[in-house]
This record gives structure tokens, C-alpha cells and sequence, in this order.
């Protein structure tokens, strides 16, 4: 028989009276991934995990565990780890019973339960606080008890909703470390929301790209990154230069359009189809240049420096293009690069390999 994926979701969508929260979400995640949902505020991410925990009900569509629909399942028999914001730790419990709560309801002797607590208490580093009660405890020291409580009795699959955003950058990385960890050596099944996008990056086997409750991209990160569907994607991961094109002539091995006075390339695609295609390019691929480069195999741009954001390592240069439509860029260069002491209003050369041309719609 055929395996079937740990979850597949259907068409999921979701009203909340008139409005659409989700809108015909599908997508298949297989067992010992590590998908991480991305999107703006309000896109439905959470809306979209508390459908697969069972805190919320579809208004459309179904939802199976292993083939099996679980729509009816409600969230206590759904043996999911769960780190939801506001999903309460038990107020009148010791952090340590707390933790312990879910192998005390698998019937995990007192012994065995008490190792388990201690090392996943000793993992987040709260070992000393196990006495206390939650409300003695800091918000980011109450989301890693939840952390711990959603890990300690290693499930297969684990629903966390911004697990790490209120804690400090030492401890976010040490819990990444974690999560990765368990990852690798339970192959327990992650469904991660994150506003981070370089935890995203790092962490997942795919990202789920949200846009106003629509699935805009499902992929690797590489995939996500380097090959972006659309506009919407290329833009809210990393950053993206973007020149729109006129006059595209669709008839050669590569396409070319207008922008200002510059005649730009790239590798035809899907999108050259498009009334005005867009040219994209992540500004690590452009080079900056005093005067007009001649580089072979290279598209070039003029371009005025607009502004300039001291960022330790870098420096954050805004552009705008010199000719046409003033198109605004930016690209980071090295604290010592020249560039980062240019005046405001100097005038650059910016290029850039026709491969690293992406065309977008
Ligand atoms: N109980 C509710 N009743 C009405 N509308 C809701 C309800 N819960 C969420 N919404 C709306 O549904 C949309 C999606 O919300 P959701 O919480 O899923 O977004 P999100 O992607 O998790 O956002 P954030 O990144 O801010 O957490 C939002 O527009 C929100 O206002
Ligand atoms: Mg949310």
C-alpha cells in the first residue's frame, strides 16, 4: 500500500462570519519534516495550526492523519505536542509537574517521569526553577517550560507557534540548536511558525509561504529563496531588486526588455508571458561601480545613492535607478567598501550576471 503523508490538508479554508481567514489551503506533510509557516501578520498561519491540532474547526475542505480523517478527532486525542501562544501552563502546578503532566497521563512511572523532566527542564535551562510555580517565572522562562512540557514525551508530530520569539538571541539559538537536535534524533514531524526569517532558513526542510490565507509557495528554503514563484515571495523572503521591463522581446534564447536606458537580460521562464514582467535580483549578486562597467554576460544599471544605514558588519545602501522610472534598490555593502562613504546624491553603476536574472510576474 501506499504510504500516506503523517497530515494532509484539503482545501482547507476557514470563515470567521463574512471573512476568510483561509482560503483552500492544501498541502501534504510527510513524516520527520521540518515545515516552517511564513507570512505576514494576520495571514493565517495560526489559524491554519490550530485547524491541525484540533483547537479549531474548517469551515471547508478535510483534514487526515495517515489516511484517515481526523476532522472529528478533538485536540486531546490527536497525540500532537503543542506550543501555542496563550496555551496556559497549569497555574496552581510546580514547573516540574508541569512538565511531567504528559508522561503522568501516559502512565509513565514516577521514576522514569521524573528523569525525563530533569533532563528536558536541564535542556531549556530552567533545572533550578523546577519548584516554582509559573506566575514566579519570566514570560520567556513560562514559553520554554511549554516547550519543554510539548518535547518531554516526544510525540510525532510537534504544532509551535512562535516558540522562540520572546527570548534574547543566546537562548533563541541554543533552542534552535535543541529543536534541531530532537529533530534529527527522534524524527518527530515539526509544524513551526516563525516571524524569523533566517530561523526559518536554517531550521526547515520546507517553508510554507502564507499570503492573506492563500498558500503562495511550498518549498525548500534553496527553492524559496533562489526560485520564488512570484512576486509575493521574492519579496517577503530576503530582499529583491526589481526592475519592471518594456518593449520584451520574447524571440531569442535569452529575453530582453528596456528599462531606462539600459537593455536588460535574463533566462526566458513563465513569467515572460506577463504584460510587464518584472526582472528580479538579490542585491548579494550585484557589484557597485564607480564608473560604467563593460563586463560580458552582465546586465548594468545606473543608479543614485539615497540613503545609507551604518549596520555594524555592512552598510545598507538605498538606490534609486538613475534613467527611467525611479525603481528603489538596496544592497548591502562591506563597512569598508568605498560605497560606505559615498555622499548622498553620487551617482553608481550597478551589474549583476544575466544568470542570477530571474523574470517574475
Ligand atoms: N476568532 C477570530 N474571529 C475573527 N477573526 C479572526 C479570529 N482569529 C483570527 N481572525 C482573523 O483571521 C486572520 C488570520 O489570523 P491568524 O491569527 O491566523 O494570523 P497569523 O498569520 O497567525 O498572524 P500573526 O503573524 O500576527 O500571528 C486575521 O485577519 C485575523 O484577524
Ligand atoms: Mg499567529
Amino acid at each position: 500500500m501506499e504510504q500516506q503523508p503523517q497530515l494532509r490538508a484539503i482545501g482547507i479554508g476557514k470563515n470567521y462570519g463574512s471573512f476568510r481567514a483561509l482560503d483552500s489551503v492544501s498541502i501534504d506533510i510527510e513524516q520527520g519534516e521540518f515545515l516552517t509557516l511564513l507570512g505576514p501578520s494576520g495571514s493565517g498561519k495560526t489559524t491554519f495550526l490550530m485547524i491541525l491540532a484540533g483547537f479549531q474547526n474548517h469551515s471547508h475542505g478535510r483534514l487526515e492523519a495517515n489516511g484517515q480523517d481526523i476532522s472529528r478527532v478533538p485536540a486531546e486525542k490527536r497525540n500532537f505536542g503543542m506550543v501555542f501562544q496563550g496555551y496556559a501552563l497549569f497555574p496552581h502546578m510546580s514547573i516540574e509537574d508541569n512538565v511531567g503532566f504528559p508522561l503522568k497521563i501516559r502512565g509513565v512511572k514516577a521514576e522514569e517521569r521524573n528523569r525525563r523532566v530533569r533532563h528536558m527542564l536541564d535542556v531549556v535551562g530552567l533545572g533550578e526553577h523546577r519548584g516554582k510555580r509559573p506566575s514566579e517565572l519570566s514570560g520567556g522562562q513560562q514559553q520554554r517550560v511549554a516547550i519543554a512540557r510539548a518535547l518531554v514525551f516526544e510525540p510525532d508530530l510537534l504544532l509551535l507557534d512562535e516558540p522562540l520569539s520572546a527570548l534574547d538571541k543566546n537562548l533563541r539559538e541554543q533552542l534552535q540548536a535543541e529543536l534541531q537536535r530532537i529533530h534529527r534524533q527522534i524524527g518527530t514531524t515539526f509544524v513551526f511558525v516563525t516571524h524569523d526569517q533566517n530561523e526559518a532558513l536554517a531550521l526547515s526542510t520546507r517553508i510554507a509561504i502564507f499570503n492573506r490565507g492563500q498558500l503562495a509557495q511550498v518549498d525548500t528554503p534553496e527553492r524559496i529563496y533562489n526560485q520564488p514563484g512570484n512576486r509575493f515571495v521574492a519579496e517577503f523572503l530576503g530582499k529583491m531588486n526589481l526592475f519592471p521591463l518594456s518593449q520584451v522581446d520574447r524571440s531569442g534564447a535569452l529575453a530582453r526588455g528596456r528599462f531606462g536606458d539600459a537593455e536588460l537580460h535574463a533566462e526566458p521562464s513563465a513569467a515572460l508571458q506577463a504584460d510587464k514582467p518584472l526582472l528580479a535580483v538579490r542585491p548579494e549578486h550585484m557589484q557597485l561601480h564607480a564608473a560604467p562597467p563593460t563586463v560580458e554576460g552582465h546586465n548594468v544599471v545606473s543608479a543614485v545613492l539615497t540613503s545609507r544605514t551604518y549596520q555594524g558588519a555592512s552598510t545598507e545602501l538605498g538606490l534609486a535607478t538613475a534613467t527611467g522610472e525611479a525603481v528603489p534598490m538596496s544592497l548591502a555593502v562591506h563597512a569598508d567598501h568605498h560605497a560606505s562613504r559615498l555622499e548622498q546624491g553620487s551617482r553608481v553603476w550597478l551589474s549583476w550576471p544575466i544568470e542570477k536574472s530571474l523574470l517574475l510576474a
